[in-house]
C-alpha cells in the first residue's frame, strides 16, 4: 500500500471536496508563559493523570514555528487547515482580549490567507481557563455566557481571515471525559456532573451560535461532535437495550438537542440528581440552525447489558490502532448513513479521521503503512457514504503532526508528519505523501 486511492468517478476527487489538515491549540503550541493556565495545565500537574507524565508547556513548540509549520501545511496542498484559538491566551483574567494573544492567531490566520489556505477555527477544543474552572468550569452555568462573550470578541477581532468557525469541539469529550469519569481535565468524577457540564457546554454553543451570526454571518458556523458508534455483542434483547441506551447516552446526547432541541427520551430514566437544570428557553437557544455539522470519526465500540451500570463497554478486538481502537471503515459509513436518515442534516465535514500508529523513523523515512492504510479505508468510507446520498464537503486528516495526545502524553503519534520532540524536527510520513498525491491528482 503505497497510495490512496478511490473510485474515478468519486465526488472525493474533485476540486470543491475540500481536505485538510487539523490541529489543536493545547496539542500543538506550547508558549504556556504566554497565556493564563488553563484546565490542562493543573491537570498535567496532577501525577499519574499523563501516561509519560509530560505537558504541554512545549509541545511541538508551535508557538514559534508557526510559520514553518504554515509552510509545511502548504507543501502539503491541502485546501484547509483546522486549528483552535487558546481562549487562555487570548482573553485576559478581566474578561478582555489580550493583543499579544491576538496578534499571534491573525498572524497565523493572515499567513494562511496569504497562501490561500481556508481557516477552519474551533473556538474550544479543551483549554478552558483554569480561573473559570475554579469558578466551576462547565458545571457553572455563567461559564456559558463567559464563552459567548470570548467568541464576541475574537470574532470580532479576527474579521474576514476566517472561512470557518466550530463553536465547540467534541463536548462529549469535555463533559463525560472531563467531568464524568475524569480521566480528562479537570479530572471531575461522578454522575451528578456529567450531563449538568453537557448542558452548559451545549448552552455555550448555542449562545456562541447567536454571536457568530450576528459577527461573522458570511462564514461557515457549526459544531463539531465526535461518534463512536455503539454495536450489540449479541442478539440478546439485553444488551441491545444496553447498547441501544449508550448510543443515547455518549452520542446522541449531544446531536440530538442541537438537531432537534430535545435531549434523548433516556433522560427519562436518569435520576434527578444526574440531571442538568434546564431553563426556559434553553432548548431553542441550543437548536438553532447550524451552517454545517463536523463529525469525528476514530472508531466503533461494542456493548453487553450490565446489571447495574446499564451498558458495558467490551474490550476491543481485532485490527487495533496504536490507541487500542478497532479499525473498522464500514461503521463509518454506517455512521454517516443512519445519522442522515434519523436526522435532517446540514452539510457535513469530516472534521477529524486518522490513527496513532507505532511509528518508526529510518533514515530520514516513516514507512507507516498500517496509517496510510487507515486512510485509504477511511476515505472510501466516507465516498461509500456519498454513493448512499450523503452530502460531505470536505475532509480533515487528524492530525497534521504528531502532538500532545492528552491522557497519552507524547506516546501516541497521530500526525501524518512525525515530530522529533527533541530537535522538533518534522518530517512527512508515508501516509502524508499519499494525502498529498491524493490531493494533487484530483
Ligand atoms: C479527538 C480530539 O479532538 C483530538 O484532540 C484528539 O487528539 C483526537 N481525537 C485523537 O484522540
Amino acid at each position: 500500500m503505497t497510495k490512496i486511492s478511490l473510485p474515478t468517478c468519486s465526488p472525493l476527487l474533485t476540486k470543491e471536496f475540500i481536505y485538510g489538515v487539523a490541529t489543536a491549540s493545547f496539542q500543538i503550541e506550547g508558549g504556556s508563559t504566554h497565556r493564563l493556565p488553563c484546565i490542562w495545565d493543573t491537570f498535567c500537574d496532577t501525577p499519574g493523570k499523563i501516561a509519560d507524565n509530560s505537558n504541554g508547556h512545549v509541545a511541538c513548540d508551535h508557538y514559534n514555528n508557526w510559520k514553518k509549520d504554515i509552510d509545511l501545511i502548504e507543501s502539503l496542498g491541502v485546501d484547509a487547515y483546522r486549528l483552535s484559538i487558546s481562549w487562555p491566551r487570548v482573553i485576559t483574567k478581566s474578561g478582555e482580549l489580550n493583543p499579544e494573544g491576538v496578534k499571534f492567531y491573525t498572524d497565523i490566520l493572515d499567513e494562511l490567507k496569504k497562501r490561500n489556505i481556508k481557516a477552519f477555527v474551533t473556538l474550544y477544543h479543551w483549554d478552558l481557563p483554569q480561573h473559570l474552572e475554579d469558578e466551576g468550569g462547565w458545571l457553572n452555568r455563567e461559564t456559558a455566557y463567559a464563552f459567548a462573550h470570548y467568541v464576541d470578541l475574537i470574532t470580532f477581532a479576527f474579521g474576514d481571515r476566517v472561512h470557518s468557525y466550530a463553536t465547540l469541539n467534541e463536548p462529549f469529550c469535555s463533559a463525560f471525559l472531563g467531568y464524568e469519569i475524569g480521566i480528562h481535565a479537570p479530572g471531575k468524577v461522578g454522575k451528578q456532573y456529567g450531563r449538568k457540564a453537557a448542558h452548559h457546554l451545549l448552552l455555550a454553543h448555542g449562545l456562541a451560535m447567536t454571536v457568530l451570526k450576528q459577527n461573522s454571518p458570511t462564514t461557515l458556523n457549526g459544531i463539531v461532535l465526535n461518534f463512536t458508534p455503539c454495536y450489540s455483542i449479541s442478539e440478546d434483547a439485553d444488551d441491545i437495550a444496553a447498547t441501544a441506551f449508550a448510543d443515547d447516552y455518549l452520542n446522541q446526547w449531544y446531536m440530538k438537542p442541537i438537531m432537534d432541541g430535545t435531549y434523548p427520551a433516556i433522560i427519562e430514566q436518569l435520576p434527578s440528581t444526574h440531571l442538568p437544570d434546564i431553563h426556559d428557553g434553553d432548548m431553542a437557544i441550543i437548536s438553532q440552525s447550524i451552517d454545517y455539522l463536523g463529525i469525528n470519526f476514530y472508531t466503533r465500540q461494542f456493548y453487553k447489558a450490565h446489571p447495574t451500570e446499564i451498558y458495558e463497554p467490551i474490550k476491543p478486538t481485532g485490527p487495533l490502532t496504536d490507541m487500542g481502537w478497532e479499525i473498522y471503515p464500514k461503521s463509518f459509513t454506517e455512521l454517516l448513513v443512519t445519522l442522515n436518515n434519523t436526522y435532517t442534516l446540514p452539510p457535513i465535514f469530516i472534521t477529524e479521521n486518522g490513527a496513532a500508529m507505532p511509528d518508526s523513523y529510518n533514515n530520514g523515512e516513516i514507512n507507516d503503512v498500517d496509517r496510510l492504510d487507515y486512510y485509504n479505508s477511511h476515505l472510501n468510507a466516507v465516498h461509500n457514504a456519498t454513493e448512499q446520498g450523503v452530502r460531505i464537503d470536505g475532509y480533515f486528516a487528524w492530525s497534521l503532526m504528531d502532538n500532545f495526545e492528552w491522557a497519552e502524553g507524547y506516546l501516541k503519534r497521530f500526525g501524518i508528519v512525525y515530530v522529533d520532540y527533541s530537535t522538533q524536527q518534522r518530517t512527512i510520513k508515508n501516509s502524508g505523501l499519499a494525502y498529498k498525491a491524493l490531493i494533487s491528482n484530483r
